[in-house]
């Protein structure tokens, strides 16, 4: 699989590049900055473009900004894209003494994505963590993934697959993205609270 990861320069892209470059598929980690790219994706054997030019001619596009730039680089991406899947990996969290919070926006920000391209969007992999996705091994865990287009999800969760020792869970229609979202900032507050770093196992399925 041909995998571009827009905003890839980041702690998430550069540990989901690692994990899928090891897993033999192709990554293009795309930037703003076609010189970053380069710089980040040599370190991992892959290959760096700017944004715009990583999303060409890949199978699934992973767009893993700050959230902050997700939905205005899904639009900026929108002909570069064009068709290809789209996997938001992203979280709107809010920052406060008493905690982490959910964002208060009504829906998911992979819902407000799918409104700024024409391709299909999934939305998954929220609770790996970049520092345990990026380390030695894949991390032992779950990986939930959310969708309403078939094959889109089928390429997400393929993916997911690849990434963790755990299982790849198809947790429904993209509906779901508010909750995966929304745990972030749940496994956030459990990460301060525990000084750990919190993962995600589902129980009861055989
Ligand atoms: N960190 C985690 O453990 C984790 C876990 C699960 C999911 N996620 C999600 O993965 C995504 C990336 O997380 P991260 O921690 O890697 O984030 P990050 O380091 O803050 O940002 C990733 C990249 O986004 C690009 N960027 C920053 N601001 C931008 C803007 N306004 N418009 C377009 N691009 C912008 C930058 O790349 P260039 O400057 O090179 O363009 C940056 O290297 C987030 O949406 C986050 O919610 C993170």
């Amino acid at each position: 699989m041909r995998i571009a990861i827009v905003g890839g320069t980041g702690a998430f892209g550069l540990a989901l590049a690692k994990r899928a470059i090891a897993a033999g598929d192709t990554v293009v980690i795309g930037s703003r900055d076609a010189e970053r790219a380069a710089t980040a994706a040599a370190e991992l054997g892959a290959e760096g473009a700017t944004n715009e030019d990583a999303v060409r001619a890949a199978d699934l596009v992973v767009l893993a900004t700050k959230a902050d730039g997700a939905l205005e680089t899904a639009r900026a991406l929108r002909g570069a894209i064009g068709a290809t899947p789209v996997l938001c990996v992203a979280s709107e969290l809010r920052f406060a003494k008493e905690g982490v919070f959910p964002t208060d926006e009504a829906t998911s920000i992979a819902e407000r994505l799918a409104a700024e391209v024409d391709a299909p969007v999934v939305a998954g992999l929220h609770s790996l963590a970049a520092a345990t996705l990026g380390g030695d091994e894949p991390p032992e865990e779950d990986v939930l993934v959310c969708g309403d287009d078939p094959d889109a999800k089928a390429l997400a969760l393929e993916l997911a697959g690849k990434v963790a020792d755990g299982r790849a869970l198809d947790a429904g229609p993209l509906a779901g993205a508010r909750a995966l979202e929304g745990l972030t900032a749940v496994i956030v507050n459990l990460n301060k609270r525990y000084r750990a770093h919190v993962g995600i196992r589902v129980t009861g399925i055989r």
